[in-house]
């Protein structure tokens, strides 16, 4: 059976004073590690205070970091420096890095791969745009994403992979994807891993839905077959509306 997760992607809120106190109202309302994975992935700058503070139950991620090792690209963090902070996970290719920073499947593919030779767990996004989706491509558009994503990625790293299939249109608009659609999806990026790997592969991933997940459609979501858990950006923020989301994914 593959555990839940819940991951929390923070962007870019919150002031160091406001993430502590976060930390501080829900560690000891969430559920055992034992039950669920729980993650919170923040601005970098507050990463090594929050990894202090974590609990077995409340681990720390980051939001992007750059592909290579060192050198003169001002602004970026490389993975080592990551690693050095002690955080476990990084978030790849989240829609609004391709869509603000250029990112693109090539540099998703080349930061992965980084990732995991450094040790860190990536939570990889994939998800169409609104006009992919009603043209009928959305398959065409995760068929690429994550061909191109996990090429040159073997088959024993992917215990340390979460994707998180993350519809744009879903994103910040309050419009979740029905239950049923999010499912659909989810199955169906479990079906490409299956094709790129095996069916082992494709059973022990863990795949979460993002997009205008909230207390209400928590339930719902989580009781898709193909869904492990959430990634989840505005309901995060508050801590008691996160500690219900965190709550809602015990099976
Ligand atoms: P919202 O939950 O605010 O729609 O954000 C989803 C997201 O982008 C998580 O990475």
């Amino acid at each position: 059976m593959r555990k839940p997760i819940m991951a929390g992607n923070w962007k870019m809120n919150k002031t160091r004073d406001e993430a502590l106190e976060f930390v501080y109202q829900v560690q000891d309302a969430l559920p055992s590690k034992e039950k669920v994975e729980t993650i919170i992935c923040a601005p970098s700058i507050i990463l090594r205070d929050l990894v202090k503070r974590q609990g077995d139950n409340l681990r720390i991620g980051a939001q992007n970091m750059h592909e290579k090792d060192s050198g003169a690209y001002t602004g970026e963090i490389s993975a080592l420096m990551l690693k050095s902070t002690e955080v476990e996970y990084v978030i790849i290719g989240h829609s609004e890095r391709r869509q603000y920073f250029n990112e693109t499947d090539e540099s998703v593919n080349a930061k992965v791969k980084k990732a995991l030779e450094v040790g860190l767990k990536p939570i990889v996004c994939c998800g169409e745009l609104l006009e992919q989706r009603e043209n009928g491509t959305t398959h065409e558009v995760l068929d690429t994403q994550i061909s191109k994503a996990f090429a040159d990625v073997c088959e024993d790293s992917l215990s340390n992979v979460i994707i998180a299939y993350e519809p744009v249109w879903a994103i910040g608009t309050g419009k979740v994807a029905s239950p049923e659609m999010a499912d659909e999806a989810c199955g169906y990026i479990r079906s490409l891993v299956e094709k790129l790997y095996s069916k082992k592969a494709a059973n022990e991933i863990r795949i979460l839905y993002g997009g205008s997940v909230s207390t209400k459609s928590v339930n719902e979501l989580m009781a898709q077959p193909n869904i492990d858990g959430g990634l989840v950006g505005g309901a995060s923020l508050k801590a008691d509306s996160f500690i219900e989301l965190c709550n809602a994914c015990v099976k």
